[in-house]
């Protein structure tokens, strides 16, 4: 008879390995993925109406596209599990705005494509600690001096930042719609603290109009009161004297 004799432990280990370690670089289902010598592990996952980003991406991914699909935001840490990512491209997708982490642990990026989105508002913090060269295209950039404060802050290669050309801007009469915030010369803050002066002015002169409205209803009233006061003084001594005379009479008799 045949008997089955159990594999030696040393063959086990080595399927187990074998099975682990395709497993921890075997690439995305939906995504396209090439390895070459020189540019190490790509993943293509362009134009596949993605919302959400592919879950089960090889860790060791240097260059990863992700253009043209329908990303509507980036969760905190998202490529956290990718440290050795060298480009990113999430051109041509929904991004209304980035998480505050989202690209954190990305220490090695060197190219991040952010152009064609709906970005708004530009913060620091998403970008913190990437020194990656980003475009920043194609957005509606909304500037104002929460942004203008924003840019001296990041870490991004400064020629990134003349990406951020102004869709709308507070204040929004500056002329700075539709050029490079960076190369217009514009100081968006000291035109937002001129433009609180004015308001400050205005809502005192509002209280100083207000006060003076009420002293000259004020002294018009009391006027009027002390008219009819003293009309009404300048009527008592003849009425007062009517009534001495009559009492007077009333004693006599
Ligand atoms: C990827 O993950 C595997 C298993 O978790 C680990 O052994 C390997 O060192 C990782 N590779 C990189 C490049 O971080
Ligand atoms: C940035 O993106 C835009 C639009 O996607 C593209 O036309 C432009 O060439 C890109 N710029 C750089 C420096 O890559």
């Amino acid at each position: 008879p045949i008997t089955l004799r159990p594999l030696p432990s040393k063959v086990i280990l080595v399927l187990m390995s074998f099975c682990f370690h395709h497993a921890a670089t075997s690439c995305s289902k939906s995504c396209y993925c090439s390895e070459s010598e020189t540019n190490g592990k790509t993943v293509r996952c362009s134009n596949l109406q993605l919302t959400e980003l592919p879950q089960d991406l090889p860790n060791d991914t240097r260059r990863m596209y992700l253009d043209y699909n329908a990303l509507k935001k980036i969760p905190m840490n998202a490529f956290a599990a990718l440290p050795h990512l060298v480009e990113l491209d999430l051109s041509h997708n929904e991004l209304t705005q980035l998480e505050p982490e989202a690209f954190r642990g990305l220490g090695s990026l060197q190219f991040l494509d952010l152009s064609s989105n709906k970005l708004v508002n530009f913060n620091a913090e998403p970008f913190d600690g990437l020194r990656a060269r980003a475009n920043l295209t194609n957005n509606p950039w909304h500037c104002d001096c929460n942004m203008q404060m924003a840019l001296p802050r990041v870490d991004l290669e400064p020629a990134s930042l003349t990406g951020i050309v102004c869709h709308t801007s507070e204040p929004e009469e500056v002329g700075v719609n539709g050029l490079a915030f960076l190369l217009s010369d514009i100081d968006l803050c000291v035109l937002m603290k001129r433009t609180t002066d004015v308001a400050m002015l205005v809502v005192m002169f509002g209280w100083f109009t207000m006060v003076i409205s009420y002293l000259v209803y004020y002294v018009r009233a009391n006027q009027e009161d002390a008219r009819r006061h003293l009309e009404y003084l300048k009527s008592l001594p003849s009425s007062q004297g009517k009534s001495e005379e009559s009492s007077t009479i009333s004693t006599v008799v």
